[in-house]
């Protein structure tokens, strides 16, 4: 029997509102990772999904995995928690991964509701606003609510679980490298293969298993000249001003139709095969997707396939902003005296991090001696991690394939994803096994945006698929 307990899922039905308020109390932990102020939240966020999981029975270790530097202060880093529920030899051992941390939010970048309470849209569509709702605390909780079913109702799960949470995704998954090399003949031992809740589906209605992720490699350009601030009337048309030089720099990195400049990249990219190709042609995307999903009708081009394998297949170079500049309301007229520039480059097969990283900084130091400027510049690397594509015929897929069927009632679309979680290569090398995706929220999330949401049908409707997956796996092969 591979269909899951209808027990389970009645369960998930008549949980609900419990459900949305546990989420609620994880939505209201601010833990968000790349701040220091907030650095006590994340630990805190930690200490309160361990509590969850310990009080369903589940076996839980918390992993300290160091120190860190993050704006000039020393910090702790947020413990890793690595748990397990069942350990029965005749039964496949599943993986399970997520992140506990969030993005920044604040009311002032435009969000509706207060960002760290979870608010039930006032307007009855059932999204659920909050930071973190989508990415990652939702599909979290959505583990949690399988585990609670089975624990409450005295069933037994029909995989062992392990899991591995973390608390710095958001900020490049810092230290967690390191305990999965020193744990993968310990703890990691006997894992069959890996599931992954921590994307999103392409559009509002098709649910879709993913198959890849886009690495990444970011960057920082600093440049300094004068010792302190100046005014632009006192030495405009004196001195090389650090901001002139830097945008002449970064100007230089990709146009404004998205190519990217740096020589030699876009040599590195796999070629496009027929075959692939048309694995983006089925894809159930149009370009209204995309254009619903970003709140306006900006892409590059007006062809599905085009945009899919822009975000799939394609290496990307964004601009994200400029430490240092003079950024406020008003028209304060100075120079700065240092700014540094941020970008990234989304990676992709065959570009490795090393090579991008070598490409990127010889253009920008040759581009800088164009320019003879008295100004001083750096350029590095600041985080990154390898682009990662698994086998979509391996059984975990077929298993989320026939959950979905069983609870959307549709095939999934198969697809790659645009973004970056760097500890999927790092499982799929360390415990040589296959990694599914499989995404609880919809394409219109908002995650890393304003307005973040969950909607409360993926919320149920996803609980289930990730407990039908689990009956799914246990008879796969
Ligand atoms: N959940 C995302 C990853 C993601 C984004 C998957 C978009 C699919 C589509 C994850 O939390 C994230 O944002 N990761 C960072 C990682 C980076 C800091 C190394 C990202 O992609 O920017
Ligand atoms: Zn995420």
């Amino acid at each position: 029997m591979s269909a899951a307990n209808p027990q389970f899922l009645k369960f998930i039905d008549e949980n609900q509102d419990a459900f949305i308020q546990r989420l609620a109390e994880a939505v209201a932990i601010p833990s968000v990772s790349g701040d220091p102020a907030y650095r006590p939240d994340v630990h805190r966020m930690g200490d309160w999904l361990a509590s969850k999981l310990e009080s369903l029975g589940v076996k839980v270790e918390k992993r300290p995995l160091g120190k860190q530097i993050l704006e000039g202060q020393e910090l702790d880093l947020p413990s890793a928690l690595l748990g397990e529920l069942g350990n029965d030899p005749k039964k496949k051992t599943l993986l399970i991964y997520g992140h506990f941390d969030v993005q920044p939010a604040s009311m002032s970048d435009g969000w509706k509701h207060p960002p760290f309470e979870l608010t039930i849209d006032p307007e009855g569509s059932g999204k659920l606003f909050g930071r973190g709702s989508s990415d990652d605390k939702g599909p979290i909780l959505g583990w949690l609510n399988v585990i609670e079913a089975h624990v409450k109702l005295g069933l037994e799960l029909p995989v062992n679980l392990k899991m591995c949470f973390e608390g710095m995704e958001e900020s490049g998954s810092e230290g967690l490298d390191e305990l999965i090399s020193e744990e993968k003949d310990k703890f990691f031992k006997g894992v069959d293969c890996v599931c992954i809740s921590d994307n999103y589906w392409l559009n509002t209605t098709t649910p879709c298993l993913t198959y890849g992720l886009r690495g990444i490699a970011y960057f920082k350009i600093s440049v300094s000249g004068p010792a302190r601030d100046l005014h632009s009337g006192v030495f405009g048309a004196t001195v090389h001003e650090p901001m002139t030089d830097l945008i002449h720099l970064m100007s230089k990195l990709v146009t404004t139709d998205g190519k990217i400049l740096i020589p030699g990249l876009m040599d590195l990219v796999a070629p496009l095969t027929d075959e692939e190709r048309k694995r983006y042609e089925v894809i159930n995307a149009s370009i209204k997707d995309f254009d619903d999903a970003v709140g306006a009708a900006i892409t590059f081009s007006d062809d599905k396939v085009a945009t899919l394998m822009g975000r799939m297949r394609y290496p990307s170079l964004s601009l994200h902003g400029i430490e240092g500049a003079f950024y406020g309301a008003g028209c304060k007229t100075v120079i700065p005296a240092a700014v540094h520039g941020k970008f990234s480059i989304r990676l992709v097969p065959n570009l490795t991090l090393n090579e991008v990283t070598k490409l990127v900084c010889d253009y920008v130091n040759a581009e800088f001696a164009k320019i003879k400027t008295k100004s001083k510049m750096t350029v590095e690397m600041l985080h990154g991690g390898e682009p990662w594509v698994a086998d979509p015929n391996h059984y975990s897929y077929r298993a989320a394939h026939k959950a979905t069927e069983s609870v959307y009632g549709c095939a999934p679309d198969y697809t790659r994803e645009g973004g970056s979680i760097p500890v999927t290569l790092s499982f799929a090398d360390a415990l040589k096994c296959n990694v599914l995706l499989l995404p609880m929220g919809r394409g219109d999330d908002g995650a890393h945006s304003t307005n973040e949401k969950l909607d409360t049908d993926n919320f149920i409707r996803g609980s289930k698929l990730l407990g039908s997956y689990l009956y799914e796996l246990a008879v796969a092969e």
